[in-house]
């Protein structure tokens, strides 16, 4: 039989390669930005306790959950790694962001040259 428990709260982990480009970030788009993800390893306690709802889509925040028996159970899972605070300055917060960014291929900017001009279905190719 499968555990479903030992799964819980566990997700891959995204290919970082471009990963400026692809925001929302993690499994459910909780952050907007790479600088938002930073801040919530930074703390992630912290983070889930006070986790800004304002910051996803208008449709997306009816469905947030963040009581506590939620956030415990996400905790009790989370990497030993990132239980403690990291501690990491504005200046390392942002050169990890840096870091992050430097991982982006200039060719992926802009995909719209792989486009192709009619695909064999004859639906229509957007713009
Ligand atoms: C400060 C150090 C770290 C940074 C900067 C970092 C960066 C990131 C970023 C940017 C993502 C989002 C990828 C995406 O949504 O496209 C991510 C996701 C993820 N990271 Fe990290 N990471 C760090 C530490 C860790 C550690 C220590 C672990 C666990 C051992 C971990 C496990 C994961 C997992 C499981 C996901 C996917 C989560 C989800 O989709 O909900 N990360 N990480």
């Amino acid at each position: 039989m499968i555990n479903n428990e030992f799964g819980r709260f566990t997700f891959r982990v995204a290919p970082l390669r471009n990963v400026e480009l692809t925001a929302p970030y993690f499994h459910d788009g909780a952050y907007p930005t790479l600088a938002a993800v930073v801040r919530h390893y930074n703390n992630v306690p912290v983070a889930l306790r006070g986790f800004d709802v304002s910051q996803l889509a208008p449709a997306l925040r009816s469905l947030y959950h963040g009581e506590e028996a939620t956030i415990g159970a996400v905790l009790a899972g989370l990497d030993s790694r990132l239980r403690q605070p990291l501690g990491l300055t504005d200046d390392e917060q942002r050169d990890l962001v840096a870091f992050l960014e430097s991982l982006t291929d200039p060719s992926a900017r802009d995909l719209r040259s792989l486009t192709p001009a009619a695909v064999p279905s004859g639906l229509p190719v957007q713009e």
